[in-house]
């Protein structure tokens, strides 16, 4: 989770997340969605989850007492002075599988280390994207008497229960002393500039297939006769090809292999309702 872990030869789950990520409909995905904040040397972030493993289910933590329902939905939450944070993850389930459309509903203190419990300064819910990766763009939190720096956070995956918990600095004098404080929820920070750039995965509890390490990408494509056939993962699909799912038929706009996570209600880039 913090990216030191010792690398272990063969194939494991993130290789093949890696390599599922890597079929050709990825760069077209890409380009329909936000680009990647870049690290220092202006390489795109990795674009695997850093964690996904059964012993790496993201922790809960204690809601604490300034949640407010009904945040506005929005990715940057630049609503005071501040250090600029720029945070950047995944959202997978246990067998590494990305999980679109999760919900994500930040909220933090200020930078002088106040909850806005009027209003909506600071707090903010977005949903992952067809390949699970959600950003936020907001500020270094301030710290306020008894606890450590941190980010409060409720993710949850469609359907499923809702997982509250909350993100660490590291290298914070108090985190030594503050006894919610987990290094599991330690977020990876590095300095960009005058700006921070942060990375955490959320690993949901959430049974799923690992993604293919080489579904059918190199297959030659077989379109999906018009009118034929239930969507399902792992399946290359053509431009034009239509598919069922949840009794709603949809006509494939980007020739891609599907992947769990990539449902056709989760991706409207990819599939267009009829
Ligand atoms: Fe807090």
């Amino acid at each position: 989770m913090t990216g030191d872990e010792p690398r272990t030869p063969g194939v494991t789950r993130k290789t093949l997340l890696r390599a599922a990520m890597a079929v050709p409909a990825a760069p077209l995905l890409f380009a329909a969605v936000p680009a990647l904040a870049r690290t220092p040397s202006g390489q795109p972030l990795a674009a695997t989850p850093e964690s996904c493993d059964d012993d790496d289910l993201t922790p809960p933590q204690m809601e604490g007492p300034y949640f407010k329902p009904g945040s506005p939905q929005r990715t940057t939450m630049l609503d005071g002075s501040g250090t600029r944070l720029t945070l950047t993850g995944y959202v997978v389930g246990l067998a590494c599988q990305p999980i679109a459309g999760a919900l994500l509903d930040f909220w933090q203190a200020d930078n002088a280390g106040a909850y806005d419990n009027v209003g909506t300064r600071f707090r903010g819910h977005q949903f992952s994207d067809a390949q699970g990766r959600f950003t936020l763009t907001t500020i270094v939190p301030g710290l306020y008497p008894g606890r450590t720096r941190h980010i409060h956070v409720k993710v949850q995956a469609p359907g499923r229960p809702i997982l509250t918990t909350q993100l660490y600095f590291p290298n914070e004098p108090r985190n030594s002393t503050d006894s919610l404080y987990d290094p599991a929820l330690l977020m990876t920070v590095q300095q960009v500039g005058s700006a921070r750039q942060a990375t955490f995965d959320f690993v949901l509890n959430v049974p799923g297939t690992p993604p293919s390490p080489s579904p059918t990408a190199t297959a030659s494509p077989s379109p999906t006769p018009p009118g034929g056939g239930t969507w399902q993962p792992y399946v290359s699909y053509a431009a034009g090809a239509r598919v069922t799912y949840g009794g709603v038929g949809y006509a494939c706009q980007i020739a891609h292999t599907s992947l769990p996570g990539w449902e056709p209600p989760n991706t409207p880039a990819l599939w267009r309702r009829l």
